[in-house]
């Protein structure tokens, strides 16, 4: 069996609060840890080091479990920077353009798909995101979905059918109709291509009342469920989550004390994608009211060519730190514990026994340094381990 040691860490950041400082955050200085066929089997004191087939000196840097990256949209073809330009001037976002993605994602071909999927999870990984999830959500026929599905499981264990993410165009003048596909064949199509179905329920998409007819078929048949809400206006869609057992409710841009408290005596994640907010020019989520209620909080990129096209963590723990009044810590933890609850997984996100041997070391003595030194890449070695 093959072990890595990985020693003289400066600063490492298990999020195992049984370890270290027993911090949620899980810290211990001048450490060591070991992974062996893929997984954490030793971690405590540089000076106890155990010997090992393979030896990576941190220099005295900081290590930090690989970032969890819960909430992206990685396959789709085009871009956008005429709409972002056109917010910059004033302009409002309303999904409205998510319809011209649709039209430029079903004319690629499925290598140009995987090719620039590709891309864009190269991008995030060399920033530290060692898990993502992707959703489809931008061909909204069966095939295509079924295609974007496909496409996504080369790169993720984690895919998200979005079907009802819009209306598509030729549906405009009859949504029922598109509504019966996306529950019927459209669904029975792309449920075992998935682990997960999201629906996209705000003013100008779905209702509360079409969200829970779509989940509802959807949790039928085994997919677990996370939710699009009030990213653009305010409604009952958290309600909605926390009654179906989301694993996460992604946005919560607007949200009233009400929410926060069905949050708080829930297991539904709040997922907050400050790079849309940024973006999109838009009111940051109220981070500190989650956190201060004791939501679980993740931090996700969103990374899609309309509201975010953002392919760093990095830059999102800053903006959630500098903007939504998170501490550096609370940052890192939502964007690796915190992404890995939003996904029900407890193999990622940390450096405890058993977890996942995902980390990166960075550039920079301690953690904090992502979040004080902003544009930045510090993530110098990002280790995933093979699955
Ligand atoms: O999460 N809000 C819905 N979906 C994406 C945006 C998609 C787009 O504008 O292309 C989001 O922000
Ligand atoms: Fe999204």
């Amino acid at each position: 069996m093959s072990a890595t040691l990985v020693r003289r860490v400066g600063e490492l950041t298990t999020n195992d609060p049984t370890l270290g400082d027993e911090t949620a955050m899980g810290r211990l200085c001048d450490a060591a840890f070991v992974v062996e066929e893929g997984r954490v089997v030793w971690v405590g004191s540089d000076a106890d080091a155990p010997d090992a087939d393979t030896v990576i000196d941190a220099e005295h840097a900081a290590v930090i479990p690989g970032f969890v990256d819960s909430h992206t949209h990685l396959v789709f073809a085009g871009e956008r920077s005429d709409e972002f330009e056109a917010r910059m001037q004033g302009l409002h976002y309303d999904g409205g353009g998510i319809t011209r993605t649709v039209s430029a994602t079903r004319a690629a071909s499925e290598s140009d798909l995987v090719s620039g999927t590709a891309r864009r999870v190269q991008q995030l990984h060399d920033g530290g995101v060692t898990t993502l999830e992707i959703k489809s959500g931008y061909e909204l026929t069966t095939d295509g979905e079924v295609r974007q599905l496909q496409v996504a499981a080369h790169f993720s264990n984690d895919v998200t059918w979005l079907g009802a993410h819009v209306v598509p165009d030729e549906f405009r003048h009859d949504r029922h109709a598109y509504l019966e596909l996306v529950t019927g064949p459209m669904l029975d199509a792309c449920a075992h291509h998935a682990q997960w179905a999201d629906v996209f329920c705000d003013r100008g998409a779905f209702s509360v009342d079409e969200a829970r007819h779509v989940l509802t078929r959807a949790k039928s048949l085994g997919l677990g469920l996370r939710l699009h809400a009030n990213q653009l206006a305010h409604g009952e869609a958290i309600a909605l989550a926390v009654e179906l057992d989301a694993a996460s409710v992604d946005h919560v841009t607007y949200v009233e004390d009400q929410d926060i408290d069905l949050l708080a005596a829930a297991s539904t994640v709040a997922t907050l994608l400050p790079g849309a907010e940024f973006s999109t020019r838009s009111p940051y989520s109220p981070a500190r009211r989650f956190l201060d209620a004791g939501v679980t909080v993740a931090l996700a990129t969103d990374c899609n060519p309309g509201s975010s096209y953002v392919t760093s963590m990095s830059f999102v723990i800053a903006l959630a730190v500098r903007d939504m009044m998170m501490s550096p810590d609370e940052a890192l933890w939502s964007a690796t514990k915190g992404g890995a609850q939003a996904l029900r997984r407890d193999d990622v996100g940390h450096l405890g026994f058993g977890a996942r041997g995902d980390f990166v070391i960075l550039d920079a003595p301690r953690a904090a340094h992502v979040a004080y030194r902003p544009g930045s890449n510090l993530a110098a070695r990002v280790e995933r381990a093979d699955r």
